[in-house]
């Protein structure tokens, strides 16, 4: 009786572990639990009383021995059943020929003319081996060195468009069947847009930056907390797949693998054709050469592959690379110039950043005359020097970047930058911060050029949003001394503004009608304005939904503040500490003084809702907008019930398009994101 007893509890017990272990990686990682938190701990409590009834149940590997721990990434060895290997490249349409030519040889064929190859993107990631089992994703690993990666299944499972459960193929005979064993290969990237993003943040919080998509995609991938792999947001496409299954055959052609990774679930960059004769395959890598740039995900080159599967046997492969595929690669979008000069820039958070002042040069179709060199570290590790030739990259919409130093071409004088140990602008010793990448003038109050970029920053369109005032007026408000802090935009007048040379009774009028109703913003561009550290515009607008007034956030304690979704220990911190500062408290009162409102009237909270009729439609907006800044537009979403986001996926419901837009209109066509224009977009706001 007993042992039936134990096999029956046996039974149950294995399938309660991976069960549990799915439920709590849903709650603990990805942040969307599918159960209550009463049906988990209904399982949990079975699983329990079975391990203390049967205890020779409980193994070390059972979720009850590992009691609230998140899940967390092992990145043990993964041995790869089939080698992940390389691929020959070919540098330009010659290297294709002679890859012809060695097919033509290897096969014994007198007319390769009309051979079948499936050209697609060559995706600037990471490669990655995965094993579903019963349609279930079990192991993936990285590439490693071909033959043994690291396991980072805790880590993919994370990436949404990887499917949880693979969809059944129909076999020839019409009936449907789940492979029991499946490989797939395929290359994980992240979205140039979401690595802006993610550099964007870290810039905010004073951490290093990542050079590249590819860089920030593998440093995501091999994070031991698979909740941080969640925030970063990768993505995948798939490209290759080795059938294990008595009854499924492989396919025969690498277009039906192709066809047969999307019906089994699996995303598959869809930019990919099948074509005949080298010929056709050169139109293809042309046509590419233009259109990549539009994309949102860096491709470097075209990966060329025989399409018939038979061959690919036939060929087999070197200890490198296999014979039937080669990438062709596109030459690098990197040039050669002179670096005149290092100039050292003072941002509004006293940060200094080296900058390249380069010999003017032509680079994907821009002039481009200064790259960053983000911070001293970097100038050590390339070793730059006035003078050097360097070899500079742009890559899509990332900012210029010096990749390296060409020493052969080093002028015999050349000097080591010296990294000024003073602010360049108020000579103030600079400090540099245990974990800080960066060097900082710490004369927060007295350095011109953070007063200057911190008041460019309040009146700047997402902040208090002060029309006419930019750049030069702010530098010439500071130079002639009209304007020391943020509150004395509200104190300029008439005779005041035209003491400034160039500037006009009409103009003037005008400064002061824009400084008038910049009075009474609302609560989230203040605080936006303020430029507390570590708090970005749609931070400020959460803080503002909660503390709708100076006096409420300034006496709000961390843990209050830390009660906001997204809030942790450093933003809490640095508000609280910001309030407190005497600065801050003098800022403050003569703003008050000055009549800037200091919270945000009855009458603007009535209006903060206005209807649910958005509740589960969520917008982006790409390009500038002619009639609203970006956060009226992003709160009339939020007022209405909407959810307003900055990535375009498969989940957007709108797409608002600005001038000028960005890549994110081309990517919202590809996922059939309806667009609106900005006409269409108010009519929208109207209407609800
Ligand atoms: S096929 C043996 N297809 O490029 C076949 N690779 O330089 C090799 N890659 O390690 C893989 N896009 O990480 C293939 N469409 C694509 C690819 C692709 C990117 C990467 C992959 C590979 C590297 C070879």
């Amino acid at each position: 009786m007993l042992a039936i007893e134990f096999e029956q509890a046996q039974k149950r017990v294995q399938e309660l572990i991976p069960l549990i272990e799915h439920y709590r990686f849903c709650y603990y990682v990805l942040d969307n639990p599918e159960i209550s938190d009463q049906e988990f701990d209904n399982l949990y409590n079975e699983l329990i009383e079975l391990e203390t009834k049967f205890p020779e149940l409980k193994t070390p590997a059972s979720p009850t021995q590992k009691v609230g721990a998140a899940p967390s990434t092992e990145f043990k060895q993964v041995h790869h059943r089939h080698p992940l290997l390389s691929l020959a490249n070919a540098m330009g349409t010659d290297d294709l020929d002679k890859w012809e030519e060695r097919l033509a040889k290897a096969l014994d064929a007198n007319d390769v003319s009309k051979l079948g190859y499936v050209c697609e993107l060559k995706i600037d990631g990471l490669s990655i081996a995965l094993t579903y089992k019963d349609g279930e994703l079990v192991e993936g690993a990285t590439r490693g060195n071909g033959d043994v990666g690291e396991d980072v299944t805790l880590n993919l499972k994370t990436i949404k468009s990887l499917p949880k459960k693979l969809n059944a193929l129909t076999l020839p005979d019409g009936s449907k069947k789940i492979p029991a064993e499946i490989d797939i290969r395929g290359e994980v990237y992240m979205s140039v847009q979401n690595f802006s993003e993610v550099n964007k943040q870290l810039e905010e919080e004073g951490e290093a930056l990542f050079a590249n998509p590819r860089n920030c995609a593998s440093g995501s991938l091999r994070q031991k907390d698979p909740r941080k792999t969640a925030k970063r947001k990768l993505s995948i496409w798939t490209y290759n797949a080795y059938v294990h299954d008595e009854e499924i055959e492989q396919p025969k052609s690498h277009h039906a693998t192709m066809s047969m990774l999307k019906e089994l679930g699996f995303p598959v960059e869809p930019s990919f054709k099948l074509v005949h004769g080298m010929s056709e395959v050169k139109e293809f890598c042309q046509l590419w050469d233009e259109k990549r740039h539009h994309l949102d995900y860096q491709t470097d080159g075209i990966v060329i592959k025989l399409d018939d599967i038979k061959l690919w046997d036939w060929l087999g492969a070197t200890s490198h690379s296999p014979r039937w595929a080669i990438a062709f690669k596109y030459p690098p979008e990197e040039t050669e110039t002179v670096l005149e000069s290092i100039e050292f820039d003072v941002g509004r958070t006293g940060a200094v950043t080296p900058c390249a002042m380069l010999k003017p040069v032509k680079l994907a179709g821009t002039t481009v005359k200064r790259a960053s060199l983000h911070n001293y570290d970097q100038i050590q590790r390339l070793d730059v020097r006035p003078g050097d030739t360097v070899v500079v990259r742009k890559a899509g919409e990332i900012i210029p970047e010096v990749l390296r130093v060409v020493l052969e071409k080093r002028p015999a004088q050349s000097e080591p930058v010296v990294y000024p140990e003073t602010c360049p602008i108020c000579d103030t010793p600079l400090v540099r911060g245990a974990d800080e990448a960066a060097f900082k003038c710490p004369n927060i109050y007295g350095c011109k050029a953070q007063i200057t970029r911190r008041l460019e920053h309040f009146v700047g369109k997402e902040a208090m949003n002060i029309d006419g005032v930019g750049e030069v007026l702010v530098k010439q408000l500071v130079e002639s001394g009209l304007v020391e802090d943020a509150a004395d935009f509200f104190k300029l007048d008439l005779d005041s503004l035209l003491t400034l040379e160039r500037m006009g009774k009409k103009s003037a009028e005008k400064i002061l009608q824009q400084t008038e109703s910049a009075k009474n913003r609302p609560m989230a561009n203040l605080f936006a304005a303020l430029g507390i550290p570590h708090v970005g515009v749609n931070m400020a607008y959460d803080l503002a939904q909660y503390f709708p007034s100076v006096e409420k956030l300034a006496s709000a304690s961390a843990s209050e503040i830390e009660k906001i979704e997204g809030v942790g220990p450093n933003i809490s911190r640095s508000v609280s500490e910001f309030f407190k500062n005497p600065q801050t408290i003098n800022l403050i009162a003569k703003l008050k003084e000055y009549g800037v409102s200091l919270e945000d009237k009855e009458d603007a909270k009535a209006a903060l809702k206005v209807s649910d009729a958005l509740a589960g439609k969520s917008f982006v907006i790409t390009g500038t907008l002619k009639g609203m800044d970006r956060l009226k537009a992003e709160t009339e979403i939020k007022q209405r019930g909407g959810k307003a986001s900055s990535s375009v996926s498969k989940n957007t419901s709108y797409l608002v398009v600005g001038e000028n837009p960005g890549s994110k209109l081309a990517k919202a066509e590809s996922l059939n994101v309806k667009v609106l224009s900005e006409e269409e977009f108010v009519e929208l706001l109207a209407a609800n």
